[in-house]
């Protein structure tokens, strides 16, 4: 197996994905939220880039919920913001989201040559490299960043999963994302740019539960061919 980081979206086109398990990762927060969302029952999720897009599809399908961000706060008129704690600890039964983020829902997009798409955070890291050891291809790890740029929040969850895995070929991405890891405590990625953003906006609950490690066994998986994404199947 190799493992490569893209450390910054903006060089996704550089990258062969074709073939290989592209796992996208925004710890701050829409992965988060949507591992949060699927576990709650929710049955699955649409992303889309923009916001008009998301109306569109609500109109057509009115039975559709609306999620997202812009500048961190919720859409007016959509459902819900990009919060996992408006969905941890509901009961949901069924239904979909459709999703709209400044960065996560992006590079779920830039994704769609990959051979397979898997959605990863802190609270699913474990869980997510016991999957991608099953499913035994070459991974590319790609953290969402922050407004096209690095972030060290995603860079760190790239690092740790790529710790996880077998891997016999890192590459040079994958080998700056493993000191990232090995050299920061995960307390710190609270004070990158983004997690000081969310403090600044008050939102240390979310930043906590963002933080939390390893206690999620869900695996969120996205069909690029549908672009509908949902927790995976019993393995
Ligand atoms: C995003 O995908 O842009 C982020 O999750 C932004 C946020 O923190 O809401």
């Amino acid at each position: 197996m190799r493992v490569e980081v893209i450390l910054s979206p903006g060089e996704v086109e550089h990258h062969d994905l074709a073939g290989r398990v592209c796992v996208i990762i925004d710890v701050f927060r829409f992965t988060t939220t949507v591992l949060t969302a699927l576990e709650a029952g929710l049955e699955r999720f649409y992303p889309v880039e923009e916001v008009e897009e998301a109306f569109r599809l609500k109109q057509a399908n009115p039975t559709l919920l609306l999620a997202g961000e812009r500048n961190a706060l919720k859409v007016p008129g959509f459902d819900f913001g990009n919060s996992p704690l408006e969905h941890a600890g509901k009961s949901y039964s069924g239904g979909g989201l459709v999703f709209t983020t400044t960065n996560g829902t992006r590079a779920v997009r830039a994704a769609q040559g990959a051979g397979e798409v898997v959605l990863a955070c802190l609270r699913s890291a474990p869980a997510v490299a016991a999957y991608l050891r099953e499913r035994g291809r070459d991974v590319v790890l790609l953290p969402a960043g922050l407004e096209g740029k690095f972030s060290l929040e995603d860079t760190w969850c790239a690092g740790c999963l790529a710790s996880l895995l077998p891997a016999e070929e890192y590459g040079d991405g994958a080998k700056a994302a493993l000191l990232v890891y090995e050299h920061t405590p995960r307390e710190e990625l609270a004070h990158s740019a983004h997690g000081r953003r969310l403090q600044a906006l008050g939102l240390w609950e979310d930043l906590r539960f963002c933080l939390e490690y390893g206690v999620s066994p869900g695996v969120v998986v996205w069909d690029k061919d549908t672009g509908w994404g949902a927790l995976a199947r019993e393995r």
